[in-house]
């Protein structure tokens, strides 16, 4: 992975920054940092629990030998890292089974009504997956499929097909897991939703997909391995945590990830969420936003050239994409597109990319962060997402706020709640 700080427009250096980095390092390392309970991702690289990592490439198989389709249950921190992995590793049409569906992660009546017309006759795995076991949306969906399977394959061929993700001690889903002899799967007490895609939640649907966990974890060791040191002349996580600030400093309200494959939108929203639910507290923090080009350039490119001057983009690409084709020559020539003859057509994505940095940049003064991978292998997605732990937590600590919590989502589940008429416990 490679940071490019060339066209960020920085106006102060980040390695003016190293005494406030290391003084956090060392207080993350230590566990004295703010949300200090909640830092079972940092070492996870390593320090995971094996016998359940063997259970879950276990369970990744017998789901693919059996299921047409899987649906994963679960939103937020619960479903987010295994789509954005899956999406991202596998493409939006992959040719093989299970088909992933994702349900759980709201409550539209048409979807839910959709997805189980559409699963009907095929057949189908269910994993829940809440660390609460209280989560409406999921809570909503989970009762729907599984009464669905309950019926199609009897209670006992049910208990195999359903398989929860939640906490290893307590909670409502913890409970009917036990009762219905559902397989179960932990979700760490000190990882949140949102760092929790290296655990089972993320693990068995990216297993179920066909994807390699032990490639994944040597990705996200290899960033462990990398980012051991505070030095912001080597470490490119903690580089990106500090331009974020430097960025904000110089103005810049919102941050704009983008990226140039569709099939890297769902990483567009993971992000989101880990920098949003982390640092949006106390009046603080950067408004993470997303645009997958170049498809946005025809709607949000006008505002980013030339509207408020209040955002800066990072930048996500790949140096090689998953296929590529040469664009055919044309003996009529009536679109005039043989000047792309013979072409890549990822050749034309970069140039796209180029050009538009170039126009962002030069023309419009927006700065850019510029960020590559080099495959979208399940290394490379290990690597990427350990960069993004890392460079969040410094980045919100940095603003004295606590990366693990977020206080603010339980306001309109209480006004929902109310509405619902839910019975006080
Ligand atoms: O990051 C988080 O903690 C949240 O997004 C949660 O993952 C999300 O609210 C789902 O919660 P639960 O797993 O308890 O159903």
């Amino acid at each position: 992975m490679k940071i490019n700080f060339e066209h960020a427009l920085l106006k102060e250096n980040i390695a003016d920054y190293q005494d406030r980095v290391n003084e956090i390092h060392e207080l993350l390392f230590k566990r004295e940092c703010k949300g200090n309970d909640f830092l079972g991702w940092l070492d996870w690289p390593y320090d995971y629990d094996k016998e359940e990592f063997a259970r879950i490439k276990e369970v990744g198989k017998e789901i693919r030998e059996n299921a047409d389709v899987l649906l994963v249950c679960g939103i937020g921190g619960s479903y987010l890292g295994a789509r954005s992995a899956i999406e991202m590793m596998k493409g939006l049409y992959p040719d093989d089974k299970p088909e992933i569906i994702y349900t759980g992660n709201g409550l539209s009546s048409t979807y839910l009504y959709q997805v189980l017309n559409h699963i009907k006759g095929k057949s189908v795995y269910l994993n829940v997956i809440s660390k609460s076991g209280t989560t409406t949306e999921t809570a909503v969906a989970f009762r729907l499929f599984q009464q669905y399977i309950e019926e199609t394959y009897g209670e006992e061929e049910a208990s195999k097909r359903i398989i929860a993700t939640t906490d290893k001690a307590r909670g409502t889903l913890k409970n009917l897991a036990d009762v219905k002899g559902y397989r179960e799967f932990v979700i760490p007490d000190d990882m949140g939703g949102r760092y929790s895609v290296f655990s089972a939640v993320g693990l068995i649907p990216i297993a179920a997909a066909g994807l390699d966990i032990e490639e994944l974890f040597k990705g996200c060791q290899k960033a462990y391995e990398d980012f051991r040191t505070p030095d912001l002349s080597k470490n490119i996580a903690y580089q990106y945590a500090v331009a974020r600030r430097i960025l904000e400093n110089q103005c810049k309200g919102i941050e704009l990830f983008v990226s140039y494959e569709p099939s890297m939108t769902m990483i567009a929203e993971w992000w989101k969420q880990l920098f949003g639910e982390s640092e949006g507290k106390e009046g603080k923090g950067l408004y993470p936003a997303s645009v997958t080009f170049t498809t946005d350039l025809h709607s949000m490119g006008q505002f980013i050239q030339e509207g408020t001057k209040s955002l800066f983009e990072t930048v996500l690409t790949l140096e090689n994409p998953m296929h590529d084709i040469i664009f055919p020559e044309d003996k009529e020539n009536l679109d005039n597109m043989n000047y792309l003859a013979g072409k890549n057509i990822d050749w034309v994505n970069k140039m796209a990319c180029q050009g538009t940095v170039e126009a962002h940049v030069e023309t419009g003064n927006v700065p850019n962060i510029l960020i590559s991978m080099k495959d979208n292998s399940e290394f490379s997605y290990g690597y990427m997402i350990y960069f993004f732990f890392r460079a969040c937590a410094m980045s919100v600590l940095m603003l004295d706020v606590n990366p693990f919590n977020q206080p603010g989502v339980e306001v309109y589940k209480k006004n929902m709640f109310r509405l619902l008429g839910k019975p006080a416990k």
